[in-house]
């Protein structure tokens, strides 16, 4: 069951302050987007890569691809402003796909396990992310006060990947862009067309590095990791 992963990586990592592209934070030795990619050039599912990167980096990311030696197909492509606007770019570039998946360049310990779970079930229903029961009381508030505490039981936490098949979510973008929509997610889009979005339960360690204590979590997981 191959796929195409479309990889955004053109933030600016506002949020984790670090004074760059967080993609660049360097966890034991090696750049964060390169653990992220690591974990596609290791799966024999995957066919291609296809990174959004900002242009100005884009000599930076040719070096790391240089140097990485990846065996599969690593395509760099333009990103936007938005990051519905850089997987856009993505996506028109995955072409001859007949899966796709989308994947946070900031977020590098997704299993291969749970990745083939995902692409398994996007084969079937066409659409499916991996997400994890929400763990905190979830709570509606305005003005410091409490309105209402929302029923946790059918609440998930969204991660990627997130994998289509390709002319559902290409078309979910085109529609998106042509009405000036900006989804918080990619699957958001393909809801919005009217298609069913299958959950797969992922893990609690498939952070997103957001904010400078990601980085701990990340140094943890790293660790826990090397000691098995
Ligand atoms: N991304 C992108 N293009 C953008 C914005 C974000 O490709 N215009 C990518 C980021 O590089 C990241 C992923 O989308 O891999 C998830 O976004 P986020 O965690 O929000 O990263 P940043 O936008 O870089 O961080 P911040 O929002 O704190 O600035
Ligand atoms: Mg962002």
């Amino acid at each position: 069951m191959n796929y195409t992963v479309v990889i955004p990586a053109a933030g600016q990592g506002k949020r984790m302050n670090a004074g760059k592209n967080k993609q660049w934070i360097e966890l034991d030795g090696k750049p964060l987007i390169a653990h992220t990619m690591t974990v596609f050039e290791e799966d024999p599912w995957c066919e291609k890569m296809i990174l959004s990167i900002n242009e100005k980096e884009q000599s930076l990311f040719q070096e790391l691809v240089s140097k990485g030696r990846f065996q599969k197909q690593v395509q760099l492509v333009a990103g936007g402003a938005e990051r519905q606007h850089s997987v856009h770019e993505g996506l028109k570039a995955a072409s001859d796909a007949e899966l796709v998946l989308i994947h946070d360049g900031a977020r590098p310990f997704v299993e291969q396990e749970r990745i083939h779970e995902l692409v398994k079930k996007a084969m079937e229903t066409g659409a499916a992310i991996l997400a994890v029961p929400l763990k905190d009381t979830v709570k509606k508030g305005s003005n410091g006060i409490v309105d209402e505490t929302v029923d946790r039981a059918s609440l998930w936490a969204v991660q990627t990947p997130q994998a289509f098949r390709l002319p559902i979510v290409l078309d979910a973008h085109e529609t998106a862009a042509k009405r000036k929509d900006l989804g918080t997610d990619d699957a958001s889009l393909v809801e919005n067309m009217g298609h069913p979005v299958s959950i797969v339960e992922g893990d609690y360690t498939n952070i997103k590095l957001t904010t400078v204590h990601d980085i701990l979590f990340a140094k943890a997981i790293l660790a826990e990791r090397k000691r098995k």
